[in-house]
């Protein structure tokens, strides 16, 4: 049987684990605060076969689904399946991989031609009741949340007409609406991007189409009170490429980057496009905020160039990941000026994986959570994930004042991206869960979920659980209370 390959995307803390399994009453040390009651879901991409191309990326893996339930009673249980992705299912039926390049069918096995290439293995969103595993080149996928059985594709009960549907839905604090986008909406290599609107009861409330500047790798966006805003970032596609077998993106550092802002509940003819500056790439806005003078605040783990060595090679560039520059940086747009200029500011050091907490979304923000990279590390770091080595720096900033916090890792040691939990009492900033990774052998890792208080993270952890079982790296995660769980939809 083929074998994978011994790249950095499939060795290591990036080995294929390819189990489904469940852990029960895991081990804790520390006290598990009492807001901590619910599901963390996570989506972790695994691949079930070797891939067709050696050369294949992380990013390729068939999503998996886990959950780390902390009961009201203190235990902390742990599960993991695949979510049954038409792909998957095919993959599985053949015993062996049959989906060839990242994002490009044109090099799959002719026996799935047509079929569905999402592996939804980005980000759990939970919104109405419903658990999705979305991925950026797809529909996503509904989920049980109780069993983790895959329900099917999920299409809004039949309104949905776009073909993709982003991994990063923002979803309003008080109206409890979900925004949603779709890049590549009506195929490859498209400037077609849908703009969705989902009411708090998950029914699709409207659907707009609109044109970007370029087809770009649009991963995130994110909303203020009133506006929508669409970044576009010189990370591109092309067709003519992809039929040649070639890859699906490609970044170019000669080419403007763009933010579209429009009404949010208003008409995509009103986006207007302002200029960022050339060749700058960010996957994650951290939040977006509008100030009294009418102006919209976007801050966003912009890097100089993109930081996916994958996309690095394809473009021809290689930038190792501390040249990558950029930092935590603030975009403001004038919607009271008549021209296309924005201002940049530096609010914090490069990172990314950046959290607010779910009542700041799209408001002015007194503080935020993301990951870097401690510069004062002693050794090497941890290889693993997509980027090539994992975060070993929590931290907490405070954009108004510029304080930042931080907890810094150890050689070995890496984190993963937070879920914020918020907290019952008053003034006090709620609770940040990671999954917590170290390498103590030459292929054996340890790995645990750590609860931090999210107003304190330089003291560490107030609670640890132990979770006995290897790993892989997930991609996102999204925090669930027990009162919303039991309102789900399925049973
Ligand atoms: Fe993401």
């Amino acid at each position: 049987m083929k074998k994978y390959p011994e790249t950095p995307d499939f060795v290591g803390l990036n080995a294929p684990v390819c189990e489904e399994y469940s852990l029960k009453n895991l081990e804790v040390e520390g006290e598990i605060p009492a807001d901590v009651c619910g599901a963390f879901f996570r989506a972790v991409p695994d691949p079930a076969f070797p891939p067709m191309f050696d050369d294949d990326t992380a990013l390729s893996g068939d999503g998996m689904v886990s959950r780390l339930y902390f009961g009201a009673d203190g235990t902390v249980d742990f599960d993991i399946r695949y979510v049954q992705t038409a792909r998957h299912t095919a993959e599985v039926e053949a015993g062996k991989a049959l989906f060839g390049r990242y994002r490009n069918p044109f090099t799959d096995d002719p026996s799935v031609k047509g079929v569905d290439r999402t592996v939804a293995n980005t980000t759990p969103v939970w919104h109405a009741g419903r658990l999705l595993m979305t991925k950026e080149d797809g529909r996503a996928y509904e989920m049980n949340p109780h069993t983790l059985e895959t329900i099917g594709s999920y299409d809004f009960d039949g309104a949905l007409k776009s073909e993709t549907m982003t991994a990063h839905v923002r979803i309003d604090p008080d109206t409890k609406e979900m925004f949603f986008f779709g890049y590549e909406a009506d195929g490859l290599a498209s400037t077609k991007v849908s703009y969705c609107i989902a009411d708090k009861d998950g029914k699709l409330i409207r659907e707009q189409w609109f044109d970007v500047p370029y087809c770009s790798m649009m991963h995130d966006f994110v909303m203020t009170e009133n506006y929508a805003l669409f970044p576009v970032y010189p990370t591109t596609s092309d067709l003519e490429r992809l039929k040649a077998g070639g890859d699906h993106w490609v970044h170019h550092m000669d080419l403007d980057s763009w933010v579209g802002i429009m009404p949010r509940y208003g008409d995509v003819s009103e986006m207007r496009w302002f200029r960022g500056p050339k060749g700058v790439s960010t996957y994650h806005m951290m939040n977006a905020f509008e100030d009294s003078e009418g102006r919209v605040h976007m801050d966003h783990n912009m890097s100089e160039c993109n930081a996916f060595p994958f996309i690095q090679r394809a473009s021809g560039l290689n930038v190792p990941s501390q040249e990558l520059g950029g930092g935590l940086i603030r975009w403001t747009m004038d919607m009271n000026g008549g021209d296309e200029k924005l201002t940049q500011a530096t609010l914090g050091p490069p990172g990314d994986m950046p959290r607010v907490a779910d009542a700041d979304q799209g408001r002015p923000y007194q503080r935020g959570w993301y990951l870097s990279v401690n510069p004062e590390l002693q050794g090497p770091p941890l290889m693993g994930g997509v980027v090539g080595a994992e975060f070993n720096l929590l931290l907490r900033i405070e954009p108004g004042s510029g304080r930042i916090d931080s907890y810094a890792f150890p050689p070995l040691w890496g984190i993963g991206e937070p879920v914020h939990v918020p907290a019952s009492q008053d003034g006090h900033e709620g609770w940040l869960i990671s999954i917590v990774d170290q390498q103590i052998g030459e292929n054996e890792f340890a790995h645990a979920a750590w609860i931090f208080d999210a107003g304190n993270v330089t003291v560490g952890p107030v609670a640890k659980v132990t979770i006995p079982h290897r790993l892989r790296p997930q991609v996102h995660g999204w925090w669930v209370p027990r009162g919303e769980l039991e309102k789900s939809k399925r049973k």
